[in-house]
């Protein structure tokens, strides 16, 4: 099993939040390290672990997306995808997927959990309720390419908190975001920054 370090620097930024209070400490440049690996036991940086995950997510969902979705609903029109997919004997959506799979985990492990959220979520479960998530969310939406890393205090535990893009990649994300009548936002473009997806771990100190 993969160890996760325990270990902390004390990189500037850290001291610098601590002296003046701060509690959320965040790590927004592209390819800024956490700094919060341990180097002495040649432990994986929390970066490098949320990466891994976001990379199996992201493929996953990218898949389901292209080769169950997009194959059999737009190209080969067989059945459709939809929220009522069990009364409709539909495919869930691509968003459902990635639930059902979160909740599972969540079921398995608390040494990480994950979501996929939004600013202008369809599901209003869907939105951003930290600081970080909320100032995460905002960051990828506003820098399209990059990675948000933050630290935030929950509670007594602290956690390294990782927000990715999820991207309108086909026209089927945009034209149903668009169209359903709980969007809060009926003009996104296609290559459009539509959420994030956010993973979390506790930092063990
Ligand atoms: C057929 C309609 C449909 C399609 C296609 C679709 N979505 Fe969604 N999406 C939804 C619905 C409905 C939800 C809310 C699901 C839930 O959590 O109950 C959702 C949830 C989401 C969320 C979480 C925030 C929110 O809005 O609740 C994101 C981000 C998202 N979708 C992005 C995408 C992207 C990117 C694609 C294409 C890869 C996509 N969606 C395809 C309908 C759709």
């Amino acid at each position: 099993m993969t160890k996760i370090p325990f270990a902390r620097s004390t990189g500037s930024r850290i001291a610098i939040a601590a002296l003046v209070g701060v509690a959320l400490v965040s790590y927004a440049e592209p390819g800024a390290r956490a700094g919060l690996f341990d180097s002495d036991k040649g432990g994986v940086a929390y970066q490098d672990v949320t990466d891994m995950l976001h990379a199996v997510m992201e493929s996953d969902r990218t898949v389901y997306t292209r080769q169950v979705i997009g194959r059999l609903t737009v190209k080969e029109k067989v059945i459709k995808a939809s929220e009522h997919f069990v009364d409709e004997k539909a495919l869930p959506l691509p968003a459902q997927m990635f639930r059902f799979g979160a909740e599972m985990v969540a079921e398995k492990t608390d040494k990480f959990t994950y979501s996929l959220l939004s600013l202008w979520p369809v599901n209003a479960q869907n939105k951003p309720r930290t600081d970080i998530e909320k100032e995460g969310l905002k960051f990828v939406a506003d820098n399209p390419g990059k990675n948000f890393y933050g630290e935030e205090k929950l509670g007594d535990v602290k956690y390294f908190t990782a927000v990715y893009a999820d991207t309108g990649v086909a026209e089927a994300c945009v034209s149903c975001h668009n169209g359903h009548k709980d969007s809060p936002r009926t003009d996104f473009k296609l290559g459009d920054v539509m959420g994030g997806v956010v993973i979390r771990l506790p930092i063990k100190e």
